[in-house]
Formats: C-alpha cells, sequence, structure tokens
C-alpha cells in the first residue's frame, strides 16, 4: 500500500515511514525541510524503492499544492496527518494569540489542506483512509485541567474538521479517522513521557490496518480503544 505521512524528519512521523517501510509499504514521506531530514533521507537512500522525500509546508496553499503535484496523479491509499506543532503553553492571561493562530493554522488547517489536496490521488484507491494524529488534549470531554488554550483548540477543531469529512465522503466510501497517539518520548512529548515513540507507532498502525469504513468519524485512543469527543 501507498501512504502519505506528513511531519516524517522526526518524532512519531519519522518511526511512521520506518515501521510502514520495514514491513514493504511504500511511503511518500512529507517535510518542512529535506535538508534538515538527516535521518529521514538516510532511510530514504537504503529503500529508494519504498520511501520517497517531499517538501511541504502544511501551513501554506501553495506549498501543500506543490505537494500534490511532487507526489503525482499515482494511487494514495492512506493519508496519515501528523505534521503539529504544541504553540506556547500560556496562561489565559499571557496567552499569545498570534501564536494561538499559527497553531490552529497547522494543527487544524494544515490536514484540511492536505487532504483537500490529495482527494483525487485517494480516489484512485479503493482504501480511502484518511488518519490524523490528534490528541487527547483536543477533547472537550477529557479537559479536566484547562490551559493549553492554542493547542487544544487546535486539535479540538481537528477533530471537527475530521467528523464533517467523515460526513462528506461518506458515500464515496471513505474511512476517516482521529487518533491520540498517548504521551509519547519525542520532541514534543519530552523524554519524561511513558509512551517509547515505537510503541505508540505500532500500536496506531494495528489500528489503522484494520479499520473499515463502518468506522468512519471516531476517535481512538492508539491502545485500540475509543476517546470521547
Ligand atoms: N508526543 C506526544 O506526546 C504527542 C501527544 C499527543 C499528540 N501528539 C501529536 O502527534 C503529532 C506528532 O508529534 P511528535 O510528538 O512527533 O512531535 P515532534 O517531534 O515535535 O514533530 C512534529 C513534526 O511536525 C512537523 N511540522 C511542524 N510544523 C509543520 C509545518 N508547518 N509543516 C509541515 N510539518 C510541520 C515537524 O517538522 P519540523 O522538524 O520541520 O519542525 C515535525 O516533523 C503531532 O500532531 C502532535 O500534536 C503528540
Amino acid at each position: 500500500m501507498r501512504y502519505v505521512v506528513t511531519g516524517a524528519n522526526r518524532g512519531i512521523g519519522l518511526e511512521l515511514v520506518r515501521q510502514l517501510a520495514s514491513r514493504g509499504d511504500e511511503v511518500e514521506a512529507v517535510v518542512r525541510d529535506p535538508a534538515g531530514a538527516g535521518e529521514l533521507e538516510r532511510l530514504a537512500a537504503r529503500t529508494p524503492a519504498q520511501v520517497r522525500v517531499h517538501a511541504c509546508d502544511v501551513a501554506s496553499d501553495s506549498s501543500v499544492n506543490a505537494l500534490a503535484r511532487s507526489i503525482g496523479p499515482v494511487p494514495v491509499d492512506v493519508l496519515i496527518n501528523n505534521a503539529g506543532v504544541m504553540g506556547r503553553m500560556l496562561s489565559l492571561e499571557e496567552l499569545d494569540l498570534e501564536d494561538a493562530m499559527h497553531t490552529f493554522d497547522v494543527n487544524a488547517l494544515g490536514p484540511v489542506r492536505v487532504v483537500r489536496a490529495m482527494l483525487p490521488s485517494l480516489l484512485k484507491s479503493e482504501v480511502r483512509r484518511v488518519v490524523h494524529i490528534t490528541s487527547g488534549m483536543g477533547s472537550i470531554a477529557d479537559n479536566t485541567s484547562g490551559g493549553a488554550y492554542g493547542y487544544r483548540m487546535s486539535k479540538a477543531a481537528l477533530n471537527m474538521a475530521n467528523k464533517s469529512m467523515s460526513v462528506d465522503l461518506a458515500s464515496r466510501r471513505f474511512t476517516c479517522v482521529v487518533i491520540n497517539p498517548g504521551w509519547v518520548q519525542t520532541d514534543m512529548g519530552g523524554a519524561g513521557a511513558p509512551t517509547p515513540v515505537a510503541e505508540s507507532v505500532s500500536k496506531m498502525l494495528a489500528i489503522v490496518d484494520g479499520l473499515s469504513p463502518s468506522q468512519t468519524g471516531t476517535f481512538f485512543d492508539y491502545k485500540g480503544g475509543t476517546f470521547p469527543y
């Protein structure tokens, strides 16, 4: 199967590419800056039949449209929108609204841009899976600790975008889901996070592999259960 993975130069995205390539899948690996993606470039050099690297800033319309041209007119089976930013963690009084807008642009609008640009390629496949890496912090029902305005709001908006896509694309037999990856040992999650990146990714791929159109619109936890919106 052919996957598109954004944010593929480090963290969860890089591990997604590693695991997909090691089991024989093809990956169009999307990074903001290929020059700074040494580990991914080495992986692509070792497995050129499976991993191709593309440049794209998901916060830019023109860059996302160029990504679709760079991938070309091939069928894409699964799109994994993983790229994301945390933004500044500030109190309500100190909130940096410019930073919150950028976080929203990357985390909520970025995935919508990428889905829109990749629709023709996804329609060339019968699989038609769209997976968004969200966060438990995007759950309104699970928010008991407050704060994190830009990040929480952006991921709640991403969850809503996924819900609308699941409705809009149901007649075309798409499966659109959001997955909470857990608290993961990456640059974003920090070294003190409890979940190794390989474990989060292997469990998320098990979910992705088993998806069926009847599950469209679901908010999954990486462990396999569902998460409350
Ligand atoms: N780690 C956790 O505990 C955790 C928990 C819940 C949810 N998540 C979610 O999981 C996803 C991956 O997180 P991670 O932990 O792997 O974070 P990470 O290590 O900080 O990696 C983030 C990735 O997103 C890319 N990115 C950021 N802005 C971008 C843009 N404008 N255009 C394209 N790519 C961009 C980064 O590229 P650059 O290197 O160029 O910046 C990087 O590849 C994110 O959506 C995050 O919100 C993570």
